[in-house]
């Protein structure tokens, strides 16, 4: 166990911090300061022996932990904390005093230390510093992440208003200059960087892996691996591993609590460290023993906030003989792969309920439609009219309730891709020619270019890029044909042609409603798939 090196660990996991000791004792103080200097940690430290000359240097300096001693000549350490709650503090006890034990650790204490003759502590110190450091950065980063977003939301949302005023202000002209265009496109931009950082997300099974690295090579063993409890099940599964040969047998087991060794330390929260020897295996860990030839085994509770969530285990090919900084070195890592996953999971919840925001998103949504259609010459409403439409003969054909929402943004949609067709074929008061009509076309080409980027609107995109396909398969652009086309497509199809008709266009004055159903039903099996238009006649009367 020699080559466990306590150098070797610092260096590695080496992290500077300033930290603000607040000590009355002399003596104390010193023996402290000399165990960080012997152990070259690069730990800056600033000093102070009484609360208040504790609470100015706080004030003015950002420490990144205290290490209070609870009695001060002028009061007790917790006042200090008191002070600022985001610095983690690490309380340092002369006795051993229960109930102020209790009040350090109510009041959000990071941890404590009872001070004893051979100045044990001071090793474990080193653990709890930078575990308080690993805590505090993650928290900072979900911090500033959210905040970031949330920023980030806010900027969009005013300057889509703003847009929308402009627009509004100069639709009188009629006129939409090139400028504004290039706005909404760098607005799709934005659109498409705040979607990205949404997706991104802190990489649990590379944390575990490095983790498991570390645990491999700080402990001198030959396999690690973790298994993570499932709440609900209440069984230990398999989440990552290295130094085996091969893992399908632990990847298909799930391990019940109280059952083999990972479910024993589950439940009695204790590390274990045993030879296989003797002991009676579970069948399939006899089989992964035999056929990687481990002799021995040890395991630690993963814990975070007092409540296990998984098992930390190590295997070696001989004998593990564990020395007391051994084992603190095997607590310490399965109390940082604890501290890693519980705020992975703590992530999550936050990107659901980020996943909020994204209501902000359809009112973006909302936002543009209502923009091509200014420029578009359209009525207002119309692109709101032709989602709710499309909406409800979705319905009315059966489409799942949780779909609905992709065929009305895909809807809202459908003709974002108009934004890059030029003013002078848009609004072209005639009859294309043939170059015009093949740049129209291009419509459902750019609304996929500019939308297929964007996750949350991959599920909408069938209806901005097929809503001009047609069921004979004479559409364009992909000439798919019957129910090759997207179901929402087809439905959106006959929606798109019932409201165009409905409105004036550059090109046409807007039709009777009798004349566009006669229309719809004479195009039935051409253009349109005809149990749709079934459906949407009865919907309709
Ligand atoms: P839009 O005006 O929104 O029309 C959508 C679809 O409704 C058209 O798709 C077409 O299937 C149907 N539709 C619209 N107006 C008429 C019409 O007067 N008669 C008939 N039978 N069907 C009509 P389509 O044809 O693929 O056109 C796509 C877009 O291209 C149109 O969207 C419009 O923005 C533009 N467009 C098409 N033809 C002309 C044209 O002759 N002049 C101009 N300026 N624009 C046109
Ligand atoms: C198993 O029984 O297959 C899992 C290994 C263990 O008990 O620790
Ligand atoms: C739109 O321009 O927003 C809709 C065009 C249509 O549905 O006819
Ligand atoms: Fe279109
Ligand atoms: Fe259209």
């Amino acid at each position: 166990m020699d080559n466990l090196s306590i150098p070797n660990m610092k260096k590695e996991s080496l992290i500077t911090a300033h930290i603000l000791m607040v000590e009355d004792d002399e003596i104390e103080r010193s023996k402290i300061l000399l165990h960080f200097e012997t152990e070259q940690l690069l730990y800056k430290f600033s000093f102070a022996s009484s609360v208040s000359e504790a609470k100015e240097k706080n004030e003015t300096i950002e420490f990144d932990i205290l290490l209070i001693d609870v009695n001060l000549p002028d009061g007790t350490g917790l006042e200090i904390q008191a002070q600022n709650d985001t610095t983690p503090c690490i309380y340092l006890f002369g006795v051993s005093d229960i109930d102020i034990v209790v009040q350090v650790m109510k009041a959000g204490a990071f941890s404590y230390f009872i001070k004893d003759e051979e100045r044990k502590y001071l090793k474990l110190l080193d653990i709890a510093i930078q575990h308080a450091l690993v805590k505090k950065q993650k928290d900072d980063e979900l911090v500033r992440y959210r905040t970031q977003l949330e920023a980030e939301v806010q900027l969009r949302t005013s300057e889509m208003k703003e847009i929308n005023d402009d627009l509004i202000a100069e639709n009188k002209e009629r006129i939409l200059a090139e400028e504004k265009t290039r706005r909404h496109l760098t607005f799709l931009n934005a659109l498409r960087d705040i979607d990205d950082l949404i997706s991104s997300s802190i990489d649990l099974n590379l944390t575990l892996n490095i983790l498991l690295r570390h645990t491999v090579s700080q402990l001198n063993v030959d396999a690690a691996m973790f298994f993570l409890l499932d709440k609900d099940l209440l069984q230990l599964s398999y989440k990552a591993g290295i130094g085996f040969k091969d893992t399908t047998d632990f990847q298909n087991t799930d391990i019940k609590i109280g059952e083999s060794f990972a479910g024993k330390i589950a439940l009695n929260q204790e590390i274990l460290v045993t030879n296989f020897k003797g002991e009676t295996l579970h069948p399939k860990l006899k089989k992964v023993v035999e056929i990687e030839g481990f002799e021995s085994y040890g395991g630690a509770p993963l814990l975070a906030k007092g409540q296990i969530i998984g098992v930390l285990e190590i295997y070696k090919h001989d004998e593990i003989i564990p020395s007391s900084d051994w084992r603190s070195y095997f607590e310490a890592l399965a109390n940082q792969a604890a501290i890693a996953i519980d705020n992975f999971q703590l992530f999550n919840e936050l990107q659901k309920s980020n996943l909020e925001l994204s209501l902000g998103y359809d009112q973006t949504i909302v936002g543009w439609s209502k923009t091509l259609e200014m420029r578009d010459d359209e009525t207002e409403g119309h692109s709101q009219r032709v989602a709710d439409l499309t909406v409800k003969l979705a319905r009315a054909m059966g489409v799942d309730a949780d779909e609905l929402v992709h065929f009305r943004r895909g809807a809202l949609l459908h003709d974002i891709g108009k934004m890059n067709i030029p003013d002078a074929i848009l609004l072209k008061p005639g009859k294309f020619n043939d170059e015009e009509w093949g740049i129209m076309k291009m419509h459902t080409e750019y609304a996929y270019e500019f939308l297929s980027p964007i996750s949350f609107l991959k599920p909408a995109l069938d209806i901005p890029r097929y809503h001009h396909e047609k069921w004979d398969g004479s559409g364009y652009q992909a000439e798919l044909k019957g129910t090759q086309i997207p179901l929402a497509a087809r439905v959106f199809a006959v929606v798109d042609v019932y409201d165009a008709l409905l409105s004036d266009r550059p090109y046409r004055k807007a039709w009777p409603k009798e004349k566009i159903i006669d229309h719809i039903k004479s195009q039935s099996g051409s253009h349109f798939d005809p149990e749709i238009v079934d459906t949407f006649i009865k919907l309709i009367k």
